[in-house]
């Protein structure tokens, strides 16, 4: 496999590649995505909901996110990894999100790392890139500042908030990031920013005129089923297939058809 960097990501932009980009949280998942030919892998704080069942992205630790992202390193031959840096590694000044960002990179092994915010961060993530550390953005929809605006539904419908994330996007281009996730936000503001920066612009929830396109692996697989947002496409059902195999052999040990004579020795 020839391996995808942060420039081959910036060179499908300008090629008019679309990029595509799914969490992973564990060795055996990231096997299967990365062999499936997806272009980058994003160890999400998501996994604070997806592996560990807590209601936001909060609680999860910056060694727990080191563990998640080791096992995907193991796993992955051809994508780039993307790892985040979890709510209160990075908040409190520079030198604690470069401290965060190096933990990432020598403990785990992965490429880059992603933060969530724009102008409030600037100097961590400028702090990070001088590292030598490749830095993706998240605008829009910011899970770490769930409690600072109470809900999850669309971000940047005033034209005020708007402005300030294509600022902000342009401010993540000039300092160094090489890609920004974009989460929910209207289709229309989505396709401005993708056209306002040379980087490119990873859409959740952001419409198809962007230059890629993430989703949460567990979701868009069917294995969660209470979470249904507009955004959401579920390519299997695998929640109802796995409760059906799961099913069937719970029967099967009752009923004595498992284990039968060529399962035995
Ligand atoms: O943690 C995550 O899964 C994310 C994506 C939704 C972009 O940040
Ligand atoms: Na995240």
């Amino acid at each position: 496999y020839k391996r995808v960097t942060v420039k081959t990501l910036v060179d499908m932009k300008a090629n008019g590649e679309k990029i595509s980009m799914l969490t992973a949280y564990d060795y055996t998942m990231a096997k299967i995505v990365d062999g499936a030919g997806v272009d980058a892998i994003l160890v999400g704080d998501s996994a604070s909901n997806v592996m560990a069942g807590h209601e936001t992205t909060l609680p999860i630790t910056l060694d727990q996110m080191i563990y998640h992202a080791s096992s995907v390193v193991r796993a992955v031959y051809r994508a780039l990894i993307v790892v985040d840096l979890p709510f209160g590694s990075y908040q409190s000044d520079p030198k604690e999100a470069l401290r965060s960002a190096i933990r990432i990179m020598k403990e785990s092994g992965a490429h880059s790392v992603k933060l969530e915010g724009g102008k409030e961060i600037k100097e961590s993530i400028k702090r990070i890139l001088n590292a030598g550390i490749p830095v993706m953005g998240h605008l829009g929809l910011t899970p770490q500042s769930i409690y600072k605006f109470g809900t999850y539904t669309v971000r940047a419908k005033q034209e005020e908030e708007a402005e300030r994330l294509i600022e902000d996007a342009k401010m993540l281009e000039r300092i160094g990031c090489f890609a920004i996730v974009l989460e929910k936000i209207p289709a229309a503001l989505a396709k401005k920013v993708a056209e306002s920066v040379s980087i490119p612009i990873i859409g959740i929830g952001a419409g198809p005129d962007v230059d890629g396109q993430v989703l949460v692996l567990h979701d868009m697989l069917g294995m969660t089923h209470e979470f249904n947002p507009r955004f959401l496409r579920r390519y299997l059902h695998l929640y109802e297939e796995m409760t059906t195999g799961i099913s069937k052999y719970v029967e099967d040990v009752k009923t004595q058809d498992f284990p039968n004579e060529s399962e035995k020795y």
